[in-house]
């Protein structure tokens, strides 16, 4: 894949009337902002791939540049979404096509790397949903998802059944990771519901004054251990959101601004830094319409307030945010 900039006419069929994919969406294909180094979402990640080479001696593959574009069998089916579930609608997802779609989870991915033969991996990706926008939801986001098989000897040997022994190792696993970016943080586990895993839990962290969700994840279903060539393991699987985890660490208050290009966002953050907290900065753009005056003992404000009126009317003021020089 490798990150080629994809436009509508790569892949779109002479007004399919099925796409529904508009174009400042089709302009984030190709981005991969979880792989730049200097990035928030590329720090974070790079934070993550750390902890699970430390803690699990680099048994984990990782993959961070599988096509967002997908099969609807991929997206949905592989991973047991019902026929009628509302994930499936042209409300909610992006359609290519009718069977193509731009992956809204990197559970999309599952099954194809069980079938591969791999055990312990790590998937980076852009997802897409058809979303509002607000300060902590945008249409393109990024996930890691992390899925673990185990073999019988694993959990019989604790005395376990299969699914607690995935669900506790699942929880230890989260807890440490959480820990490792956050150092003490306020986290609860949440019972949830997803088509592919039971149980199913959510992990919230304490944000700004409100509990922000920022994974999901559970035991997998053992109809895909089976579909894909492992009906004697057990597996678990979480899907993180890294902006919200970004957010939380850097002090991001709004989704949009990884998408910036604007260098008061891009350089305050460096390789490999964790520790850093955003400054703000004026969400409008800047504004190169300044004029400077000189101005000598004659002069006086109500003659310059006067000419400035003569020309923009009763609406001009003194600005009280500017600051001089
Ligand atoms: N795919 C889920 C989502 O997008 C997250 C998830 C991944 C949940 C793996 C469970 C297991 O919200």
């Amino acid at each position: 894949y490798g990150g080629v900039k994809i436009t509508r006419q790569d892949v779109v069929k002479d007004d399919d009337p099925t796409n529904n994919v508009p174009d400042n969406i089709f302009s984030k294909l190709g981005m991969q902002l979880h792989r730049r180094d200097q990035h928030p979402l590329g720090i974070i990640k790079n934070a993550i791939y750390d902890y699970f080479d430390t803690n699990y001696s680099n048994k984990f593959n990782k993959f961070d540049d599988l096509s967002p574009i997908v099969s609807l069998k991929q997206n949905f089916d592989d991973v047991l979404v019902p026929e009628d579930h509302v994930s499936r609608s042209y409300n909610d997802t992006y359609y290519i096509d009718p069977q193509t779609v731009l992956r809204c989870h990197t559970s999309a991915h599952q099954a194809e790397l069980l079938r591969d033969g791999q055990t312990h991996f790590l998937v980076t990706g852009d997802v897409y949903r058809r979303d509002s926008i607000d300060s902590t939801h945008y249409p393109v986001f990024h996930q890691m998802e992390g899925f673990r098989v185990f073999v019988p000897d694993e959990w019989e040997a604790s005395g376990m059944d299969g699914t607690s022994f995935a669900a506790e190792d699942l929880k230890k696993c989260l807890g440490g990771l959480a820990r490792h970016l956050f150092g003490d943080v306020e986290m609860r586990w949440v019972d949830t519901y997803f088509p592919f895993t039971n149980p199913s839990f959510e992990l919230e962290i304490y944000f700004k004054e409100k509990w922000l969700e920022v994974l999901g994840c559970g035991v997998t279903e053992q109809e895909i251990l089976k579909r894909n060539g492992k009906s004697n393991n057990v597996a678990w699987a979480f899907g993180l959101g890294l902006e919200r985890l970004a957010m939380v660490l850097f002090d991001i208050p709004d989704i949009r601004l990884f998408w910036s290009d604007d260098e008061r966002f891009t350089s305050q953050f460096s390789k490999g830094q964790l520790g850093i907290k955003f400054k703000p900065f004026s969400k409008y753009p800047p504004c190169y319409k300044d004029i400077s005056f000189w101005i000598n003992e004659s002069f006086t404000e109500n003659n310059l307030c006067e000419v400035v009126r003569g020309v923009a009317g009763d609406l001009a003021e003194e600005d009280g945010t500017t600051t001089s020089p």
